[in-house]
């Protein structure tokens, strides 16, 4: 019997990839593939096929595929096809089978800002049009992405709807969204630059919107706040096989989300991958349990990072970042607990988003700055566990690397290089008490000494 699950807001599987807001191009080039290491996700069982599906349900090992254009879609790139998606969505989402919903080659699909909402009878696919391949001498499936789903061009038709939001998958659960080759999910944000008060500063500032959804993302590197692939308040997401080159976060994890796994990232340029920044204006943020394995970086400005706001609370922990090759990267390695980016200083203060088991492993590549470890940890919430194993950075100027740790505290092993600066030693581990908001401290809230 297929699993009935119902999810709430709070742990809505809500993967935002904020990629508007530019002049974006977001072309699906490698897939998400074989999802099959997160809890609750079934590997797809494909028969070899070869072109398009045209038919508008072929049950295919226990799963529905359905096509849009089988629901009136147009695919002309001009007229409306948000019913058809929803339509589509509606039928995959209410069946008890797995469901897949194909948006096929060379047609686009222009769609309005869109809720989907769970829960789900099925396990959902949304993909193109597939072909078969092998990678790696494996034979796998993968799908040749030629679709296009093409945002509306007015910023307008948000008027009344959160910006935010463009395509949104709410309250859904085993959601898998998949591509290859040449499709693309296009923001259509040359309108949105256009109006920015980061172009044009005699307008206001507002906010930009979110594309839900992308697996490769070009955008230039000198585009503001267009983040690769922004992942907020989630848990049980997997980003696999992914290039990014944009002006910000390549991927950057914030708010509440848990169990992340990051794999094979080509990142490049950028800000390269982030956890945070966490507990901006003195807010409560944690994230939990994220690996980040196999990738490369580079021209970017960061390596792999964590950042936090002064006077935030929360924490960032179970972290492990490895297998990483970097090039000509600004900050390879970085905790930055006294993250600020705003015009005025940021002033010390005692709370802080604490940071705990954060592990670094088999990094290697070169520095664009001497300081290729920065542990910038804070005085009254010290940063516990670190751990550096096989790490070898040298600078892109004369090798010579080095190290910063503030308040940094853990162990390395193997060969590590620039050398580790962790404050190792007996750690005693004191429960703070909080005189004025008790309710703001949880067992995790220690200091070390
Ligand atoms: C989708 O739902 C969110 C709230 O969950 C709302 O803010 C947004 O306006 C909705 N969008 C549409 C198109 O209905
Ligand atoms: C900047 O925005 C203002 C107000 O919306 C507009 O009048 C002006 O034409 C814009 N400038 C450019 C260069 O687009
Ligand atoms: C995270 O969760 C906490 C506690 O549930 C909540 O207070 C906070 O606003 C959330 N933060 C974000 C960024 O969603
Ligand atoms: C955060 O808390 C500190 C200390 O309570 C306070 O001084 C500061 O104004 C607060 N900042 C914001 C943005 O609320
Ligand atoms: C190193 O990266 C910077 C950007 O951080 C870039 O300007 C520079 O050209 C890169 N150097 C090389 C040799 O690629
Ligand atoms: C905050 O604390 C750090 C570490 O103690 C110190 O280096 C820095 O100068 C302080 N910043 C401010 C604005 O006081
Ligand atoms: C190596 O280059 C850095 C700048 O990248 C410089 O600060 C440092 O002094 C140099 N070290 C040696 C030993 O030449």
């Amino acid at each position: 019997m297929r699993e009935l699950r119902s999810s709430t807001s709070s742990n809505a599987f809500s993967c935002c990839f904020r990629t508007s807001f530019s002049q974006i191009l977001c072309s699906i080039i490698y897939l998400l593939l074989n999802i099959t290491k997160a809890n609750g996700f079934n590997p797809l069982i494909q028969l070899p096929t070869n072109g398009l599906y045209r038919s508008s349900s072929i049950s295919l090992a226990r799963t529905v595929v359905l096509n849009i254009d089988d629901f009136g879609a147009k695919g002309d790139g001009f007229s409306d096809d948000t019913k058809s998606l929803q339509d589509v969505w509606k039928v995959a989402c209410s069946l008890s089978s797995g469901a897949k919903i194909v948006i096929p080659a060379g047609n686009s699909y222009l769609v309005r800002p869109t809720n989907f909402s769970g829960p789900c009878l099925s396990k959902v696919t949304l993909k193109k049009s597939m072909t078969q391949r092998s990678l790696l001498g494996i034979i796998m499936l993968s799908y040749l992405v030629s679709g296009t789903i093409l945002a509306p061009r007015d910023p307008n038709t948000w008027d009344g709807l959160d910006v935010h939001k463009w395509l949104y998958f709410h309250g859904v659960e085993n959601l898998k969204v998949e591509g290859g080759g040449i499709g693309k999910i296009l923001g259509s944000g040359n309108e949105w630059w256009a109006r920015s008060c980061k172009t044009n500063h005699s307008n206001p500032c507002t906010h930009a919107p979110t594309v839900t959804s992308g697996i490769t993302v070009i955008a230039p590197a000198d585009s503001p706040n267009t983040d690769g692939i922004h992942i907020s308040t989630s848990t049980h997401v997997e980003l696999k096989d992914l290039i990014i080159a944009t002006g910000d976060d390549c991927i950057s994890i914030v708010g509440n989300s848990s169990k992340i796994r990051i794999e094979n990232i080509i990142c490049g340029p950028g800000h390269g991958i982030s956890i945070g920044s966490l507990g901006k204006y003195n807010s409560t943020s944690s994230v939990e349990d994220v690996t980040v394995s196999v990738a490369f970086l580079f021209n970017t400005e960061n390596g792999v990072r964590i950042k936090t706001w002064q006077g935030g609370s929360g924490f960032a922990r179970k972290i492990t970042f490895e297998n990483i090759w970097m090039k000509n990267v600004s900050n390879p390695i970085i905790i930055d607990q006294y993250y600020c980016d705003s015009l005025v200083t940021c002033l010390n203060q005692t709370l802080a988003v604490s940071i705990d088991s954060v592990t670094f492993r088999n990094i290697e590549g070169t520095s664009a700055t001497e300081e290729a470890i920065i542990l910038a940890c804070s005085d009254s919430y010290p940063c516990k566990r670190l751990y550096l194993e096989n790490i070898q950075i040298i600078t892109t100027s004369n090798g010579t690397a080095k190290s910063f740790c503030w308040e940094a505290y853990g162990t390395s092993s193997g060969l590590v290089y620039p050398p580790s600066c962790l404050s190792s030693g007996d750690i005693i581990i004191r429960h703070q008490v909080n005189k004025s908001n008790s309710t703001r401290w949880r067992e995790d809230d220690f200091a070390l000494f």
